[in-house]
């Protein structure tokens, strides 16, 4: 059994947890979205101050909650990478801080290797290898799960992540910021079908299509027109139908993709994760489509799709109980490729 505290300050969600393997022993998030909704997206500079506040204090919470003292936690953990360098600061020097105190191992964690972590954490049994659509604010890939730390990005998209297209999707109809929950609830109900959209497909120089790779801008500027077009027929914008019809299209898009990829690559199951995992069309969609294949799909739980520090604590379990430890000066990286993952540690040690 290996126990690891785990921080995730990212970008605007402060949050703890303590995680044994794949079980969650406790788990705080404390989100800044009413802190930054004013400015209509993340301000670095105020989301940096947001994590010092409160930090401390949700250090405090998830080891009382846990019902633990530090003697048995086996390692702690942070988020280093990708990210904004300010606010990954905070939690890194936190989670270094303790780990000197209380002289247990540091591991810093790929944010994205996270987000694949968080469907273990409602199916412990899960093994690799599978392909995991990762679909955040920041990201969008097909990445080929080998094993614990040893990823093959075999698709991503061109330009917009899926999140990303959401949110400028849901300013450009006025529903505030992040735009993905507030269009997953009108999508429902809206008429997916009223407006037919783009679905993002690249061409290939010598015809046909890219079969993983993706775009969502050309998705979003359609959205700009339509309702640039409709506004300036005077017509009242019926907000619910191009919420659902946007929705349909991204959902469309990410669920050919990975179904194809999934079958050329023989691989049966597909694992999603990041904030878009919540979306009730993405999982619905997919869902059907992979179940008339024979390929199964897995969710993480809903508190774990969008940013969380549990998930960070369930990839730093595997990697300590591997004998991968991080060294004392590493520092944070605003990018870095999910295929650099063992970059961070130093392999074959254990505390
Ligand atoms: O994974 P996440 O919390 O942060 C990043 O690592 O980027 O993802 C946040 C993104 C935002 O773009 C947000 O609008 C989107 O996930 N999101 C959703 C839903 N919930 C969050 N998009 C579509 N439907 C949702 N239900
Ligand atoms: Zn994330």
């Amino acid at each position: 059994m290996t126990t690891v505290l785990s921080i995730e300050t990212s970008c605007d969600e402060t949050a703890v947890a303590i995680v044994t393997n794949r079980k969650v022993c406790s788990s705080v998030i404390a989100s800044q979205i009413p802190i930054h909704t004013q400015y209509g997206g993340v301000v670095p500079e105020v989301a940096s101050r947001q994590h010092l506040l409160i930090i401390t204090e949700l250090i405090d919470r998830v080891i009382k909650e846990a019902n633990l003292d530090w003697s048995a936690i086996d390692g702690i953990a942070a988020t280093v990478a990708p990210g904004l360098v300010g606010a990954l600061m905070i939690g890194m020097s936190a989670a270094k801080t303790l780990a000197i105190l209380h002289d247990k191992p540091f591991l810093g964690v790929h944010h994205l290797e996270g987000h694949i972590y968080a469907s273990y954490l409602s199916a412990p049994e899960l093994e690799p290898p599978f392909l995991c659509l990762l679909v955040s604010g920041g990201h969008t890939s097909l990445i080929h799960v080998k094993d614990c730390g040893v990823y093959t990005e075999l698709g991503a998209t061109r330009d917009d992540a899926a999140g990303e297209a959401f949110d400028k999707v849901a300013r450009l109809l006025d529903l505030g910021y992040p735009g993905g929950p507030k269009i997953d609830r009108l999508a429902a109900q809206g008429n997916p079908t009223l407006y037919p959209l783009p679905e993002g497909n690249i061409s290939l120089p010598g015809g046909g299509f890219h079969p993983y790779d993706s775009s969502f801008s050309g998705v979003k500027t359609a959205v700009l027109r339509l309702v640039q077009k409709l506004q300036a027929e005077g017509r009242e914008l019926p907000v619910a139908d191009i919420a659902a019809s946007f929705q349909h299209s991204v959902a469309k898009s990410l669920t050919k993709r990975a179904i194809v990829c999934a079958t050329d690559y023989g691989l049966e199951t597909i694992v999603i994760g990041g904030g878009v995992a919540a979306n009730r069309g993405l999982r619905e969609t997919l869902a059907t489509a992979a179940s008339q294949r024979g390929l199964k799909v897995l969710f993480p739980p809903l508190e774990y799709c969008t940013d969380n520090a549990a998930m960070i604590g369930c990839a730093a379990a595997e990697h300590l109980s591997r004998g991968h430890v991080s060294p004392l000066d590493l520092g944070v990286q605003s990018r870095l490729s999910i295929m650099d993952v063992m970059s961070l540690y130093r392999t074959g040690e254990v505390g």
